[in-house]
Order: C-alpha cells, then structure tokens, then sequence
C-alpha cells in the first residue's frame, strides 16, 4: 500500500495552479448519457474517480477518447446496458449519479449501492424521493435499487427536498431534463458544480433555469445534443492551498480559480489574520511572519462553509494560538481526522457535531491515516509543520480527489514523498 511521508520544511513558496473540479466533471460525465451525440469535456483531472467513472461508461455501452491530457470525448450513442455494476459503484459514491441519465435515457436503472468515503451516513432517499414525483417505481434491494420510468416517460413535478443535497439535485436534475413537462426543485443545494452541471446540460439542449439558487425550473425537452464544456476550477483543491499557504506560514499565488466559490475561506482566514488578495493572477495567500488569531467555524451548504474544508482548517487550527470551534452540519461522524490530529500531539475535544481546538501546540510527526479524502490532505498539512516525519496511510482517499497532489506540493517547496510499502 502507498504512503505519504511528509517532513516539516521551509514555508510554501510559488505558483499553483488548480485542476478541474472532481466534484463538477462525474456529474458532467454521468449527464453525457443524455444524448446519443458526442461530448467533449474540457479540463478534466486525472484521478482515480475519474477513472473508475470512465470504466463505468464503458461498461454501459459507451465510448471514451483521451484526446488531450486533461480533455475526454464522451460518446455514449450506444446504451447497451443500463445497469452499474457492485465492482464500479462500491468504489466511488458518486455512482449513485448514474441513476437519473440512466432513468432519464432508457427508462430503467439498476445500480448497486454507492461507496466512497465513509463519512457518516450518506443515504440516498431524496434521490428517491425526487425519481418516485417523477413517476419511477423503484424496488429498492439490500444491495441495489432498480428505478423504472413508467411506459409514456418521467412526468414533470414539484419537488421539495427536506436538506438541500448536492449529490439529490443533481440527480433530479439529469432526470428531468427529458421529462415530459415542467419540473421545480425546491431548497435545492445550490453549490458552483450544480450550476457548472446545468450550464453543461443547457449547452446539450436542456432548459435549466435557477442553477444556484434554491429553486431550480427544469422543462422537460425531447432529447439533447452533442456539447462542448470546461469544467470549474476545483474549489476544495483551492482551498487545500490556501490552507498550506497559511499553516506553514508561507507565500502562495493560486491560479486558475474563481475567488467568489471560496469566499467563506477567504473571510476565516482574513479573520485570523491571513492575508488573502485577489488579483488579476489568481488568489495570492500571505500568512508569513504574522500573529494569527483562533477562529469559529460551522459547515453549511453552500454558499456556508464546506464541509470538505472543515479538516484541513482544523489541521490549520491547531497551529494557532487560542481556543477555536468547529462545528459539523453536513455530515454525521466527520471527526474522524480528530483522533489523527491529536496522535500528532494536538489538544481537540469532541462532543457530538462540536469540535473544541486549542491551538498552539507544536505537532509532532507520527503514524496517521487518512481516514477520508480531505482529511488525508489535512493529515498532510499537519505534517507540513509537524516536528520530524509524519507517514500518512489510505492515501487511496487522497488520490480519488487530488490531481498530481504530491507534485504540486513539492512544486511548493513541501517536503512530501510518495512511497509504495
Ligand atoms: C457531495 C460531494 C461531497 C461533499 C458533499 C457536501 C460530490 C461527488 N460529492 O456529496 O464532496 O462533501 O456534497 O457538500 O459532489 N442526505 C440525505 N439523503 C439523501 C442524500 C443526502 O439525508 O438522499 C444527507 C447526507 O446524509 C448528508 C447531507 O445530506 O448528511 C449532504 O449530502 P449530499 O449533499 O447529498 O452530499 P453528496 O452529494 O453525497
């Protein structure tokens, strides 16, 4: 198994430049089902989920050219299977996606029950809920749930989700674009790879109105063509950085990035005195030589702060003097990273979704996991400034979501490695 081995070292120092959005471009991919046309999907980042969900297209039927390093033609005219299989979808949740172009196109789905990073429950009944207004029966099995449209097609409805989710909105979405008639989502999530997903289909001919905010219109249309699209710079990637900039106390311009999708990281870190500037080139992060002040923080859904960017700030937290909060909104058993943490000798305190941080306290390296996606580049981040060597294990989480993670680190001037066990 492959591990990181991370030295404290000099401050970051450089240039970054961000990828394209892991969780805007599998939407997009799934959504490419749509149309029997050709799809070129622009920016796309080459990881491990990108991968898995370019097997899973090709496993339904569908075609994919590499035409460039970061650019993939979809062509999915054949749809000879309409069902993803357990080996794809306990590798990535976000399989789940699968379900509404699938309903959508053939009238029937199949799909086995997501996987992914185990954080908390991550049950899929708004998804359900949103196919059944639509008029899908689902059968729902311990392993799997089958979805099927009914002879006439889906049915334009009202629906109203109880927790605006990411994963349910863009699901209803891609399902009701070829529905026969007017759909509204309603308290739908309205994070920046919802809108990018939208803006994408209503390239291919779909009438999506709303994106970003929290109600959606979608008009039923009789197919979708062919479209060209670049996915969004990667806001949690941005984020990460930002974070390195700050907890090694460094220098860091970051390109490639749309300031307003960070906003909420952008003001934490102005709060503990940061300094964050956007500017022609990028987002530049300064955190050198200053005195940094604790901070509060809870996760919401967007425009609130993300969830995904809860470990890595706690990471940051513990380097700052005083006494910081972190509560958890979105997510049930998101604290993982906290044992982590303080096996690397920081002082955090649980109770419930409420994480007590006193800061401060020099870390030290150790044995750590990454117990999730983010939370393994937060355990990098500790170990950015740990004293001596900091291994950090399951980074097969970090690698589903960071491109070229290790490389644009050391680019930076961070002392990580890469080594096979
Ligand atoms: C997406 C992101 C993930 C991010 C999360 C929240 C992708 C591929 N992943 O995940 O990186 O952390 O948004 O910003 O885009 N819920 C229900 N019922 C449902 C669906 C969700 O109760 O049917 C709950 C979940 O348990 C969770 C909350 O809603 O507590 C948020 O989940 P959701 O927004 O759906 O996240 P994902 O789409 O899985």
């Amino acid at each position: 198994m492959a591990k990181f081995l991370v030295q404290n070292g000099a401050p970051l120092y450089g240039v970054v430049q961000i990828s394209g959005a892991k969780n805007a471009v599998l939407p997009e991919m799934a959504s490419a089902i749509l149309t029997k046309e050709k799809c070129k999907i622009s920016d796309v980042p080459n990881l491990i989920d990108v991968k898995v969900m370019k097997e899973i297209l090709v496993s339904l039927g569908g075609s994919i050219n590499q035409i460039e390093e970061n650019v993939l033609e979809i062509n999915m005219e054949e749809l000879s299977k309409h069902e993803a299989s357990y080996e794809h979808t306990s590798k990535m949740r976000a399989s789940f996606l699968l379900m509404g172009p699938l309903l959508a196109r053939a009238g029937y789905a199949k799909v086995y029950m997501p996987g992914g990073c185990t954080i908390g429950e991550r049950p899929i009944g708004l998804h359900l809920k949103g196919f059944e207004a639509l008029g899908a029966e689902i059968i729902a099995k311990e392993n799997y749930i089958e979805a099927t449209a009914p002879e006439n097609g889906l049915k334009g409805a009202a629906i109203y989700l109880d927790f605006p989710s990411v994963g349910a909105t863009e699901n209803i979405m891609m399902a009701a674009v070829l529905a026969n008639g007017t759909t509204y989502i309603e308290n739908a999530a309205q994070e920046p790879e919802i809108v990018d997903l939208a803006n994408f289909m209503n390239k291919m001919g779909a009438k999506i109105k709303g994106a970003g905010t929290d109600t959606i219109k979608i008009e039923g249309v009789k197919s979708l063509h062919g479209a060209a699209h670049n996915v969004i710079p990667d806001r949690i990637e941005t984020a990460t950085f930002m974070l390195a900039a700050a907890i090694t106390r460094g220098e860091v311009m970051i390109k490639n990035v749309v300031p307003d999708h960070v906003k909420p990281i952008t003001a934490k870190l102005r709060e503990c005195g940061v300094t964050v500037e956007i500017t022609e080139e990028g987002l530049y992060v300064n955190a050198k030589e200053r005195k940094l002040i604790a901070t509060d923080l809870k996760t919401l859904p967007y425009p609130g702060f993300p969830t995904d960017i809860q470990s890595p700030f706690m990471s940051f937290l513990t380097t700052v003097e005083g006494s910081s909060t972190v509560i958890e909104t979105v997510f049930e058993n998101r604290f993982m990273h906290v044992a982590e943490l303080n096996r690397m000798g920081a002082n955090i305190k649980t109770e419930g979704n409420r994480a007590i941080v006193q800061g401060g306290k020099k870390l030290e390296g150790s044995s750590v996991i990454a117990t999730d996606l983010r939370a393994g580049a937060a355990m990098v981040l500790a170990g950015l400034v740990a004293s001596g060597t900091t291994e950090v294990s399951q980074i097969y989480h970090v690698e589903r979501g960071y491109e070229k993670f290790v490389e644009k680190f050391r680019a930076l001037g961070a002392n990580i490695l890469r080594i096979e066990d």
